[in-house]
């Protein structure tokens, strides 16, 4: 129904787009002849059409080139003939020149026009026209209208989602056996937080198996699916997309994903601590107010003098391995630009995660528009904020975190372990024998 009428809008949009366009054409095509015949008439009547001393008989002969020889003078008249002539050279590549501008014109228009169609086409989308409100009162969009859920592209993924999503949200973790005892902390915390709608996506059989048997629900991904056959004979570059690719299927469902890498501790059930109010909302590798949520970094260039400082501003990476993302279209766009960058080139997933979300359109580029949230860095706690400031505070040490991601230590088995002991079996100590950082 909704659709249909979208349909319908965007129709009889392009419709009378394109009776804008012919009438628009039509009007610059009369305006050009109109400016030509004004150039003709100026030139040959410089005086008016009443003027004796050229009666219009003889611009007419002149202009047929038919010139008859009633001047008084033989030599006078083909002195005035050959002026005439050059003229009409001239007139004629005015003409030519005038047609040209024209052309051009009409093609700026036409551009212009494809641009304030797709405008239009984007607003009746959304909806009414807004009448900005009074001063302090406008608040601009920020979460976008979810897409309408396609089960055609994945029946059997669509079937494990339904009974394993709640209100259509899940965790959804990649893993492969090389990371099985990581996945068997997580599940244990998962279990004790009291998270049901959690999903590992089972990479080999060694996985799928383990889920089985634990009571894990676990998606296989079909041997013979395309994004698979990239997987497996691409090269790393293509593997380190496939989180990507995979993750889109996710949303065209309709769902909204909490992605989450293994060595991650759930202490608390993620979904009562998000705010849903964007794209992206994503855990921050900051550590303190500025890192996590941006800051204004001067850059000092003394040679400068008066103008020695440049301001710029920064923000730590959003963490490509715990994000809640929602299925809408500049989510889906995010997901296609990272995989589809991460198939050509040799790069970090998280910093290309970062850039297609963060840098702004610019000449050659056109800038994603999803919107974005960064998580409270002490709920969703990366490793660093943890070890070297959380464990020494004594205020700080009693709250407890939703999650805690062991992202900034190499060590990541032993100090999940550790966090479990802490937050969950309370050992007061068992955080204290780890260094800050690595050795
Ligand atoms: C960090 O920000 C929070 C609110 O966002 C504020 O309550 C707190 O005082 C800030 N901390 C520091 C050290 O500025």
């Amino acid at each position: 129904m909704m659709g249909g009428r979208r349909d319908g809008l965007m129709r009889s949009s392009s419709n009378s787009n394109s009776i804008l366009s012919l009438r628009t054409s039509r009007i610059a095509i009369a305006i050009a002849i109109g400016i030509l015949m004004g150039c003709i008439f100026a030139f040959f009547y410089p005086y008016g059409f009443l003027h004796p001393y050229y009666p219009p008989s003889t611009a007419a002969a002149t202009i047929s080139n038919s010139i008859s020889q009633e001047s008084s003078s033989e030599c006078e008249s083909s002195e005035r003939i050959n002026i005439l002539k050059a003229d009409i050279v001239r007139m004629t590549e005015k003409n030519a020149e005038l047609r040209k501008q024209v052309r051009e014109l009409n093609e700026k228009l036409r551009l212009a026009e494809q641009g304030t169609d797709t405008a239009q086409k984007q607003f009746l989308a959304l909806g009414e026209q807004p009448k900005a409100g009074p001063f302090g009162t406008v608040k601009s969009l920020r979460t976008n209208p979810t897409v309408v859920p396609d089960e055609s592209i994945n029946p059997r993924l669509a079937k494990i989602l339904g009974e394993v999503a709640v209100r259509k949200e899940l965790v959804v973790v990649l893993a492969n056996v090389n990371v099985k005892e990581m996945l068997e902390v997580q599940v244990s915390t998962v279990k004790k937080a009291g998270i049901l709608n959690y999903l590992v996506v089972a990479l080999d059989d060694e996985i799928e198996s383990y889920c089985k048997a634990n009571g894990v629900a676990a998606y296989k991904r079909d041997p013979d699916d395309g994004v698979d056959e990239i997987g497996r004979s691409g090269g790393n570059h293509a593997v380190s997309g496939l989180k990507f690719r995979i993750l889109r299927e996710f949303l065209q469902l309709g769902y909204s994903i909490l992605l989450s890498d293994v060595d991650i501790i759930y202490l608390k059930n993620p979904f009562d601590h998000l705010y849903r109010d964007s794209d992206v909302e994503s855990m921050t590798d900051g550590h303190n107010n500025a890192t996590a949520y941006g800051y204004n970094d001067v850059f000092d260039e003394p040679a400068m003098g008066w103008a020695r400082y440049a301001h710029t501003m920064r923000i730590w990476v959003y963490n490509s391995g715990f994000f809640y993302i929602r299925p809408t279209i500049p989510s889906i766009e995010l997901l296609d630009r990272v995989a589809d960058r991460l198939s050509k080139e040799k790069a970090w997933d998280q910093a290309v995660f970062n850039e297609v979300l963060f840098y702004p359109s610019h000449p050659g580029y056109e800038g994603l528009h999803a919107s974005r949230r960064t998580m409270d860095f002490y709920t969703f706690m990366n490793s660093k904020v943890l070890f070297k400031t959380v464990r020494k505070d004594p205020n700080l040490k009693k709250l407890k975190p939703v999650i805690i991601h062991i992202n900034y230590h190499p060590d990541k088995l032993p100090r999940m372990r550790a966090v479990v002991d802490y937050y969950f079996n309370g050992k007061q100590d068992a955080l204290d024998s780890f260094p800050d950082g690595s050795q």
